[in-house]
This record gives structure tokens, sequence and C-alpha cells, in this order.
């Protein structure tokens, strides 16, 4: 880091000085980490949109130029050539992996595939209808339970266990959720299979016949979750790390972070577009009055699966995810008519000057659920698909901020706003309004 002149901070006819952090990429920060002990002062940033809360080596973004790098590597250049445990050992080491690295890693987390026999009574306890974002919390939570010796984050053997256990083990409880709501019999796991493939099996294999994972699928199912690997401090991870800095274990942190990704604004927009383009075939295919609603002040309705925080001028991967939407399409032999909606959407929204100006552009979440769809995924196992292909960002977050010696537990500050002092009045005495 390169070294910058201090910031001067006036108020009235104060000045004080402030110290200026510089990134690898340039970025600047000031550093108010000071402020409030030597001014009195608070900063107000809503959403956190100018605040830096720590700083991390895992990921690279630039929304501007629409960069996206982990660990330095960027993300078009590992979409294509890795494998999704190969970017979950990069995440968490920091470092690309020897072939017998990788090989030690990826056998010691497919030997943690298993759930334990006592944790289908979990699956079964919920109703069959149930959105699965909801099990998979529970799921995560209800591991710390069984994993009382391995849950201390200041203990690295059972940080790292803990790490390759809830890797090892979420696909499983994601399929046997979805066999349970299917009313199917558990498939169990399979060791001579890969990560994405042994999911797929979980997934879509009976006991009674032979299932064949598709190679095509597969391999698009590891971009995709390559894609989603990790987005720095994003809504979910941020939780995940708030929620660890408590020292809360890494099954309660994660299982905070899927319920951060439910909602649709985050996560959940990749069901929220899949359901948005079937509203928009089921009307007739006319996408001019969706985009017009998407536009007016008083309709609270947005374009699913575009505009993002941080990227405002394209997301990297939803041109990826794109460009693999049009090929296993292609490949599976399936014809969407879905897929045709989103890309007239794209292109009528691309050209109007609402989303130009307010610089909104497909996300992430906008091609993915057509894919998923074209892989035979319900549509409320979307958001799912993604928080399996975020494990290892929040992972890789979780340790890094556990084993920084600054982290501090996280706790904002506020603007009160309320009533000022005012005294008790008894009961009786209280007028009725
Ligand atoms: N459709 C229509 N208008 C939009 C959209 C959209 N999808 N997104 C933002 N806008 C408008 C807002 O109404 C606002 O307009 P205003 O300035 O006139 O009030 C302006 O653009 C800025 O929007 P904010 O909500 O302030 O932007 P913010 O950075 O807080 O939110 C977000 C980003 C949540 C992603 C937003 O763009 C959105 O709701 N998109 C749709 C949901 C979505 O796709 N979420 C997935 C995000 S990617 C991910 O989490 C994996």
């Amino acid at each position: 880091m390169t070294q910058r002149e201090d910031a001067v901070l006036r108020v009235g006819d104060q000045e004080y000085t402030l110290p200026v952090i510089v990134g690898t990429e340039g970025e600047i920060a000031v550093d108010i980490n000071q402020l409030r002990g030597t001014t009195g002062m608070v900063t107000f940033d809503r959403g956190f949109a100018n605040t830096a809360e720590t700083k991390s080596a895992i990921t690279f973004l630039d929304g501007e130029k629409g960069i996206l790098r982990y660990r330095g590597y960027p993300i078009e250049q590992i979409a294509e050539q890795a494998t999704f445990l190969e970017v979950a050992l990069l995440l968490a080491s920091g470092q690309l992996p020897s072939q017998s690295e990788l090989d030690e890693y990826a056998d010691e987390v497919t030997h943690h595939t298993m759930l334990r026999e006592d944790m289908k009574h979990l699956f079964e306890a919920f109703p069959r209808e149930a959105h699965p974002m909801q099990i998979l919390a529970s799921a995560i939570s209800a591991l710390a339970t069984y994993y009382p010796d391995a849950l201390d984050p200041r203990d690295p053997w059972a940080k790292d266990i803990s790490m390759k256990r809830l890797l090892a083990k979420v696909p499983t409880m994601v399929a046997w959720s979805y066999k349970y709501s299917q009313n199917q019999p558990y498939v169990y796991p399979r060791n001579d299979l890969d990560y994405v493939a042994n999911f797929l099996h979980m997934m879509f294999s009976y006991p009674t016949e032979n299932y064949e994972v598709d190679p095509a699928i597969a391999k698009a199912l590891n971009v995709l979750f390559i894609l989603h690997a990790d987005h720095e401090q994003n809504c979910s991870a941020t939780t995940v790390r708030v929620v660890g800095s408590g020292h809360a274990n890494i099954f309660s942190s994660v299982a905070a972070g899927v319920h951060a990704l439910s909602g649709p604004l985050h996560g959940g927009a990749n069901q929220g577009v899949v359901e948005m383009l079937e509203e928009i075939v089921t009307a007739g295919g006319d996408i001019a009055p969706f985009v017009e609603r998407a536009k007016g002040k008083e309709d609270p309705f947005r374009l699913m699966g575009f505009g993002h925080r941080v990227y405002k001028n394209f997301d990297p991967r939803a041109q990826i995810i794109k460009r693999h939407a049009q090929e296993v399409l292609a490949k599976l032999g399936a014809d969407d008519p879905l897929l045709d909606v989103a890309m007239q959407l794209e292109e009528v929204a691309l050209g109007d000057d609402y989303f130009i100006e307010k610089k909104l552009y497909p996300n992430v979440d906008f091609y993915s659920g057509v894919i998923y769809r074209a892989m035979g995924f319900p549509t409320d196992l979307f958001t799912v698909l993604f928080a399996i292909g975020r494990l290892p960002g929040w992972i890789a977050q979780w340790h890094e901020m556990q084993k920084d010696p600054t982290t501090r537990i996280g706790r904002p500050r506020q603007i009160y706003i309320g009533e000022p002092k005012r005294d008790w009045v008894a009961i009786e005495e209280r007028s009725t309004s």
C-alpha cells in the first residue's frame, strides 16, 4: 500500500487530521477509527454505501470498470478453467493449490459429505412446501449441535474441520430437503463423484434406476457456482462477519448469511426474475408495460435482476452467465420462451433513458434462473443454489476476520431522533387520545 497525504476535516473553526489508507488497487479511504474519540462525532452512512469496515485480501471488484477478481485472478479466467473446490481453496488460502494440495482438499471435503442419520428428522419436521432457504438456514444452524467440540473460532483445528464440514454437507442438506419436499427417498452422497456431480446425483437420481450426470449440466453448474463464490462485503458476507465478530461459531454465522441472502433485493432476486419473466409470458409477452411500471415512482415494482449497489457499468458475471444460458439451452435442446423475453427485456432496458441515467444493468441474477430452470431445478431452489455457490466466500470472509488481530465486534452507532427525556406518567393519569 502506498502512503497518501492525510485528509483534513473542518467543522466550524476546528480542523482535524485524518489518516488516509490506500489499497493495492489504488482505492482510497479516510480512516475515521479515532474520529469519535478525538471529535465526539460519528459518521452517517445509510446502507454502509461509503464505509469500508475491513481490509480484505480475498476479492477485488471495481464496479465502474466491471472488474471482479478472486485473490487477484480475473473472474473470466477462473470461470473457464477452475473447479468449484479449487476456487474454494483459493479463496480460503490465498494461493492456487498444486494438484496434490487440491486432491488432498477435495478428498477431505468428499469424506465429510454424509449427514448424521438423525438429521433426517429435522427435514421431516418442516411442511413439505416450506421454502428451502428457511430449511437450509435451520439445517446449517443445527449442524453446530452435532459437533460441539469443534465450534471455538479461536481453535485452528476446530476452524479447519468446521469449514470443511460446512462446505461438504450443505449440498447433501439441500438435496435431502428437496427429496423430502417431493416425498421421494433420500439419496446418499457418492465419493467417486466430484462436488458438483455428486450434488446433481443426490438431487435427481432415484434408488430404482441408474442416473448418469450430464457433463454439460455439471460444467455449467460448476461455472455458476464459481461466479457466485464471493463478492466481497455484500449484504450476506457482511452479516456473516458481523455475527462472527461476536465469536459465534461458523455454522451460526453462515446460517445468518443464508437468511440475509434470502431477501429479494439480494440472492432472492434470481427467483424473482423467473417469476417476473413468467408473468410477462403469461400476460402475452409484451415487455413494455413492465418496463413502464418499473420506472413509475408510485409503483414499488422493480425489474428484478437489474441494478447493483456496486456495478454501475456492467456486471461481469452477468455477461458470462448470459453466454452460458444460450449454450446450455442449445445443448439441452431446450427452447425456453423465458430466455427470449429476458433478452428482449435487457435490450429494451439498456436503451431506455431511465435505466441508462440510473446506471441499471443486468446483474448476476438476471440469467442464472433461466439456466437453473433448464437444468430441472424448481424455482424456489434458485436462491439455495446461489447459497451453495456463495459458501466458499462466506467461509473465507469468516476465516479472514477470525484470524485478523484487528477485528472488533461489529457494533455501529446511530443518530437518535426519538423523544428527548420525559417523565414517566402513571397509567391512570394518562390522557386518552
Ligand atoms: N428497476 C427499476 N428501478 C430501479 C431498479 C430496478 N431493478 N433498481 C434500482 N432502481 C432505481 C431506484 O428506484 C432508485 O431510483 P431513485 O433514485 O429515483 O429513487 C435508483 O434506481 C437507485 O436505486 P437504489 O435502490 O437506491 O440502489 P441500491 O444501490 O440501494 O440498490 C439494488 C441496489 C437493491 C440491487 C436495486 O438495484 C434493486 O432493487 N434491484 C432489483 C433486485 C435485484 O436484482 N437484486 C439483486 C442484486 S445482485 C445480488 O445481490 C446478488
